[in-house]
């Protein structure tokens, strides 16, 4: 079957636009929320690679008033007032000091650390798909840095060549890896989110 002509504004761009969320990719993280149970009232989650903020308004709004949302990003991401439990900051997760930095805001423990981060692509693919491992790889360090025994993870990562060597890397973190493909995810993208739950 051939496949549909890519289309910048479809299904899930209309959607969030009517349901006032920054991102189409809200309805990633909720899809995976909803199937895998990560995150209840009160919980405290890191999402890095935040901007506009979409994943923000899915998790602020499922963790509630006596939860903890922070968001990073290399830019920033417009404020969210209506939701004050979630903080953001500017932060680039290879720098050198980025742990410091994030100490700086929130130290953790998290209950679910998720990584939507995604690198510029160049069009050449074993290239982009080199890069997004090095964000992922970044993402589960901090994960396994911040998560206590029993914490969650969600990471994108374009499958290519060492996925299955990265999929490999959380299950020695978690006692359960999942791989998923959400509906809104688009027909062209190589991206997978990888779950890990149960932190060792
Ligand atoms: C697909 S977007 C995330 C969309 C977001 N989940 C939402 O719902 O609004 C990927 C983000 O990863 C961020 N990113 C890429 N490299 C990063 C890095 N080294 N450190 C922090 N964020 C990074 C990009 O700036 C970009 O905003």
């Amino acid at each position: 079957m051939a496949s549909r002509p890519y289309d910048p504004r479809d299904f899930y761009f209309r959607q969030a636009h009517k349901d006032g969320l920054r991102a189409r990719s809200a309805y990633k993280i909720e899809e995976i929320l909803d199937r895998h149970r990560l995150l209840t009232t009160g919980g405290k989650v890191l999402d890095l690679g935040a901007a506009p903020g979409g994943w923000l308004q899915v998790m602020g709004k499922r963790v509630g008033p006596k939860g903890r949302v922070v968001g990073v990003d290399l830019v920033p991401i417009r404020p969210l007032p209506e939701l004050p439990w979630v903080t953001t900051a500017v932060l680039d997760i290879r720098a050198d000091d980025f742990k410091e930095a994030l100490d700086r805001i929130e130290r953790g423990p998290f209950h679910l650390v998720t990584s939507d981060m995604a690198p510029k692509t160049s069009g050449i693919k074993a290239q982009d798909e080199a890069r997004s491992i090095e964000l992922s790889e970044l993402a589960l360090a901090t994960a396994e840095r911040l998560l206590p025994k029993g914490g969650g993870f969600v990471c994108k990562v374009f499958m290519g060549a060492d996925f299955s060597g990265f999929t490999k890397r959380c299950e020695a973190v978690f006692e359960s890896v999942r791989v998923l493909r959400p509906k809104a995810t688009r027909e062209r993208s190589f991206e997978h989110y990888v779950i890990g739950q149960n932190r060792r």
